[in-house]
């Protein structure tokens, strides 16, 4: 293409620009494209080449500015001018007809009488404030705790049905007069779709990241990224439902009506009724809708069409009374919370979990629920024993939605926190401009995470069904935190996951409580105490068995058993080497490890005593082994010799009893002769051994 002088590339561009955001009008807002993608792209293919030959032409509304820009270091904080409020709940239609007979007492007769509603969508996201100077999108805020948001604007930018600048000629055309207003403040929803959660979840699970739980916990976590980059992948979208500003708005169907003609993409379901009636008739269309639409919606918001009777009604608290957000039933139960821990993710990341006494919501039964991090802790201000609104979104892991503060007693507690990590005991923090707090330590969660396969595997604990994805899968959900957590999982902790169905739920569990019988020597082993791999395991459930003579042995009496010895007497244990002896001393003597096995006791582990029958042929009679054997391997003699109640030790001593001496003996058979022991050869064990 021929190269362009400055003016004419500046021509061109304003040119070009316009034409793409018709275009993009005519694409989000009407649904209407009239030309290609191809072409579309052409377009925009042009301007890109001509901003980069000439950067002093970039605007920032042009649509090349989409991307954001680089990742900023924090967030800023952005005041509020106007509050940002929240909406009153009604859970049933008497409860929407008690509202409309609340606010009809505070209006007038013929102000009651032509009152009429505008109904639309509850989009399911994050509500984000826009601010338009001289119709170009300068800055835009999260809701934050509805006084102070945090400037998101970058991130926004990428919004592609966010408009970069407003249609004010149209709008003007439209109200046929000038909008004086310099600044225009918008509000509205910022929502991922189905389609585009399900995507966005995919692709965090090939890197590893964190997995969302739903549409909106993955709107709001792209909108809260510092790379802005991030957020431009995330295919978000927007529905205005507020113009702050004053610019000639008389009712809320006109805010729907201007805020179409500015650029913004309307709900086609969104409608004005002229009564309740209507409203109720639409709220039964919606729900029947509901599973059928590409996002998720979690109720109808239904408002005083006439802008001057909603401006009468005034707020109550931190709500409208003018609007109400009609909610779908079933989707929420109520419970208590019993208790609040925290998880620890793949990342490091720490997830506050919400303990709940089981209750069915939409068919299934809940016993969890997430809370996201410490904000949303705060927002709801959630503490334990309180009673909730538990939610269902989708098929996924159930949040809270609401704390019941009415029902409180005045016992509930406060939750805070760990400054440290649950699992590995290491300082947490919490990155600039992110909600979320992290183990400091990085091993922490592969260390966690590798522990958890072998407390399931074969040769330990060995629970059918639960192999190393089910693992994970429960780690990410928050269901388990250590391995002692497994055993108190119940079926409806199961249930709302993906892969799991009533059956495979019900097998897991059954599984699991099968598991709860082991043999002592796999119970040690399972306790991943280093350098105690399966024999040494065995060596020390033999000695376990051997001194606490019971029949019945219980964790704690294992407890006691290595809390009680000292270092010496479990190097003393044959074959238990210096470094093993005090790697058992050292895990014995870790507080962390004690109330593991507490919990372990807890949750109703039971140990086996196997019930071999020993001869005590060898009873009492310490040997030690030399050389190779011809007719076994000298591991399988130190067995034969331990089955016949003698013992086996590794150094000749004056203790010993006899030196079994194979071919090209060692240091020890030199020893033993120093010492005077008895040295036999293998002919000799052999007969010793026979009968
Ligand atoms: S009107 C006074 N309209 O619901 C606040 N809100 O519980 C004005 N929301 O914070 C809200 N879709 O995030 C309104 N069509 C809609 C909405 C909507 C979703 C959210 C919004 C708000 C929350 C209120």
């Amino acid at each position: 293409m021929k190269k362009l002088t400055k003016q004419e590339a500046k021509k061109r561009i304003e040119k070009l620009r316009k034409e793409i955001q018709h275009h993009d009008y005519l694409y989000y807002v009407l649904d209407q494209p009239e030309i290609s993608d191809a072409a579309y792209d052409s377009l925009k293919r042009e301007l890109i080449e001509l901003e980069k030959q000439f950067p002093e032409f970039i605007t920032p509304d042009s649509p090349t500015q989409r991307i954001g820009g680089p990742p900023l270091e924090k967030f800023e904080k952005v005041k509020h001018k106007v509050p940002m409020l929240s909406l009153q709940d009604a859970m049933n239609e008497k409860e929407l007809k008690d509202w409309e007979e609340r606010i009809k007492k505070l209006l007038t007769p013929t102000e009651s009488e032509k009152l009429n509603y505008f109904a639309e969508l509850k989009m399911d996201g994050l509500a984000v404030t826009l601010i338009y100077k001289n119709g170009v999108l300068f800055k835009g805020a999260t809701r934050g705790d509805g006084y102070t948001g945090e400037d998101v604007t970058q991130n926004l930018k990428t919004i592609k049905t966010i408009p970069l600048r407003l249609r004010l000629d149209e709008l003007e055309k439209f109200l046929k007069k000038k909008i004086k207003e310099k600044e225009i403040e918008i509000r509205g929803e910022v929502f991922m779709s189905k389609k585009a959660f399900l995507e966005v979840n995919e692709e965090q699970k090939k890197k590893g990241g964190i997995v969302f739980a739903n549409p909106r916990n993955a709107a709001a976590g792209s909108v809260r990224q510092l790379d802005p980059k991030i957020t431009a992948s995330r295919k978000l979208d927007f529905y205005g439902y507020q113009i702050i500003t004053e610019i000639g708005q008389k009712t809320h169907s006109e805010v729907h009506q201007f805020l179409k003609i500015l650029g913004f993409k309307e709900n086609p379901y969104n409608q004005l009724c002229s009564d309740l009636k209507e409203v109720i008739d639409f709220h039964q269309k919606i729900s029947k809708l509901r599973e059928k639409l590409p996002y998720e919606i979690d109720g109808i918001v239904v408002t005083v069409n006439d802008n001057k009777i909603f401006e009468k009604l005034g707020v109550v608290g931190r709500t409208p009374r003018g609007s109400i957000a009609f909610k779908f039933p079933g989707f929420e139960a109520t419970t208590k919370v019993k208790n609040i821990i925290v998880q620890v993710g793949r990342t490091g990341k720490l997830t506050p979990v919400a303990i709940l006494e089981p209750v069915k919501v939409k068919g299934v039964t809940v016993s969890r629920a997430t809370l996201h991090n410490e904000d949303e802790i705060k927002r709801l201000d959630v503490r334990i024993g309180d009673t909730v609104i538990v939610q269902r979104a989708g098929d996924v892991i159930p949040d809270v939605v609401k704390v019941l503060k009415s029902l409180r007693t005045g016992k509930e507690k406060k939750f805070l926190m760990p400054k440290k990590c649950p699992i590995c005991g290491a300082k947490v923090y919490r990155k600039e401009g992110e909600v979320d707090y992290y183990c400091s330590n990085k091993k922490c969660f592969a260390t966690q995470q590798r522990y958890l396969y072998h407390f399931v595997s074969k040769k330990a604990f060995d629970i059918e069904h639960l192999g190393p994805k089910i693992v994970d899968q429960l780690v990410n959900e928050g269901l388990i935190k250590d391995a002692a957590d497994i055993f108190s999982l119940t079926q409806g902790d199961l249930e709302p996951l993906e892969r799991f169905a009533e059956k495979s739920a019900q097998n897991l569990i059954e599984a699991i409580e099968k598991s709860k019988k082991i043999p002592l020597a796999r119970f040690i082993y399972a306790l991943g105490i280093r350098h105690v791999g399966e024999e040494n395991a065995q060596l020390l459930a033999q000695q376990v068995i051997a001194q606490i003579k019971n029949k019945k042995i219980k964790i704690k009496d294992v407890t006691n058993f290595y809390r009680n010895i000292s270092l010496e007497e479990l190097q003393n244990i044959p074959d238990i080497g210096p470094i093993v002896a005090q790697s058992i001393y050292d895990w014995f003597h870790d507080e962390k490890n004690i109330n593991f096995l507490e919990k372990l006791e807890k949750v109703g582990i039971e140990l086996e005593i196997p019930k071999i029958k020993i001869s005590q042929k060898l009873a009492g009679k310490t040997f030690v082994l030399t050389g190779a054997l011809k007719s076994m391997t000298r591991e399988e003699a130190k067995e034969k010799i331990r089955l016949l109640g003698g013992n086996v030790s590794s150094s000749v001593s004056k203790n010993t009893d006899y030196v079994i001496v194979g071919e090209e003996p060692g240091s020890k058979y030199e020893k033993a002769k120093k010492l005077g022991v008895k040295i036999i050869n293998e002919e000799e064990f052999l007969k010793m051994i026979k009968g």
